[in-house]
């Protein structure tokens, strides 16, 4: 059929095919066909994404900071230690040069100052000086008789009387060490001491270097780590996302396998029961449906059935039309959608005589003006009344145009060939055909091959000429149904 035709015979194609699969009945689950995890699943990608740049930035950010911590409390350990060696040096330096002054023993002090100069190799030197700054021991003899000033750099570390300074010796960074040289409650002079800084700085490199190498491990752990716990996390969600898409998708015939016993676990599991349970109320709402629809038809047929017994010789007139129409239906190839819907609307199409008085219906003779007039509005009655209800309005077409004529001559609005909606063409030479083998009161029936030859003679002017070819050609199909009818020519 044209697509003009399928858009002309029903307003709303979609809402009857709803219906016909909604009487479809679902297939119970196939155990053991499970769902495959994809790997590649966008889903599974963001979310892995997600967790593992959280995760990364978590480790990132708690291996650096414990670093940098780590870092400070050995710089500061190394400084304490250093001032801690370097502060016993000078006071332990400071009592013997004390009783060598006393002494005025100026070869014991060079002897000490060596001693100490040599017992460890960052020391850069060791000097006694008087209370007036002058130098009377140096570890380095060509030093001797100098005036050196008290060390003037910033100031480290401080306790009692000795402290330590930062300065520059010998184009090397050093600290400065001063301790006073007491002796009975009087001054005699100090000990400086110099230590080098150089030391301090590579022993903290070496000390660094090393929890660079140890941070860049736990960070690699951590990569690798954060990977697989990704993936622990992530599949089993992706597993329920997919299933929760494929029943959302109408594929109910899979389960979904919980791997873990853990809460993402139960969560799987609980799903599947709950989607097992949802789909046996499906199937049970399908059977509802299907028998709702049975219900239903039969409900149209008896008030079809109702309509055409108010007068005994229309009796079983829609239900013939009805059978009438699914040979011509089928010959147009329509699938069983359409042809339940074109029965429906067979059973429907004279629904408005339900207010045509009896005293028309009934009258065995020939229809006065007021009467053709009264007969001719039961179209427009019978889309009145479908009209009522919005389940019904897809059957109006059908029920007020099945009297118009392919040339423009019918009522009620004078519609003409591929205007005509085409369950009202198919029902509008299905009526006249059963109209003319039925016998009434003042006339028999047609015979079979007389009412075809009445229909091949309408062609092109009462009757869509396609679908009379149609309805010969499945006349022929079935060839021995006619009936014993008579009338007059009712297709002029
Ligand atoms: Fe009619």
């Amino acid at each position: 059929m044209s697509a003009d035709r399928s858009q002309n015979m029903n307003k709303t194609p979609e809402k009857h095919r709803t219906a016909d699969n909604n009487m479809k009945t679902l297939s119970p689950p196939i155990s053991g066909q499970h769902l495959r995890w994809n790997p590649f699943n966008k889903r599974f990608g963001r979310l892995g994404l997600k967790l593992s740049l959280l995760s990364m930035a978590l480790i990132t950010l708690l291996t650096v900071g414990s670093a940098v911590i780590v870092i400070d409390i050995m710089d500061d350990f190394l400084f304490r230690e250093m001032v801690k060696r370097g502060s016993a040096l000078a006071v332990s330096t400071a009592t013997p040069a004390g009783y060598s002054l006393l002494a005025e023993d100026l070869l014991g002090l060079d002897h000490l100052v060596s001693k100490i100069e040599e017992s460890q190799s960052d020391i850069l030197y060791v000097a006694i000086v008087d209370p007036q700054g002058r130098l009377l021991a140096h570890s380095r003899l060509k030093e001797m008789g100098e005036i050196i000033p008290q060390p003037s750099g910033k100031l480290l570390w401080q306790q009692h009387d000795v402290s330590v300074r930062s300065g520059l010796r010998e184009g090397k960074e050093s600290f400065e060490f001063d301790a006073p040289i007491h002796f009975q409650g009087s001054q005699f002079g100090r000990v400086q001491l110099g230590i080098d800084a150089t030391a301090l700085t590579a022993t903290k490199e070496l000390a660094r270097r090393q929890i660079f190498i140890v941070s860049a491990l736990f960070l690699l752990t951590g990569t690798i780590a954060t990977f697989f716990l990704t993936r622990i996390v992530t599949r089993p969600v992706a597993r329920l996302s997919e299933g929760v898409a494929r029943l959302k998708s109408g594929e109910y015939n899979d389960t979904i396998m919980a791997v873990s016993h853990d809460e993402l676990g139960d969560l799987t599991r609980n799903f599947s029961e709950m989607a097992t349970e949802l789909l046996a109320q499906k199937q049970s709402l399908d059977h509802y449906v299907v028998t709702l629809n049975e219900s239903y038809l039969a409900t149209l047929k008896i008030l079809s059935a109702s309509i055409d017994a108010r007068d005994q010789y229309t009796l079983g007139h829609s239900q013939r039309v009805s059978q009438l129409s699914q040979l011509i239906g089928r010959q147009l190839g329509m699938d069983e959608a359409e042809l339940k819907d074109l029965e429906i609307a067979c059973l429907l199409h004279d629904i408005g005589k339900i207010r045509v008085p009896d005293r028309i219906l009934q009258k065995e003779g020939a229809l006065n003006d007021e009467e053709r007039s009264l007969m001719s509005q039961h179209p427009q009655h019978g889309a009145d009344i479908l009209g009522l209800a919005a389940s019904m309005q897809r059957f109006i077409p059908a029920a007020i145009s099945h009297h118009e004529r392919y040339d423009g001559q019918g009522y009620p609005h004078g519609l003409k060939g591929e205007e005509i909606p085409l369950f009202a063409a198919i029902v509008s030479i299905a009526d006249c055909f059963d109209a003319m083998t039925s016998s009434r009161p003042y006339r028999a029936g047609l015979d079979t091959s007389v009412a075809l030859a009445e229909i091949q003679r309408c062609r092109g002017t009462q009757f869509s000429p396609k679908l009379v070819d149609l309805f010969l050609a499945a006349q022929q199909d079935s060839a021995g149904q006619g009936m014993n009818i008579t009338v007059n020519n009712i297709c002029t």
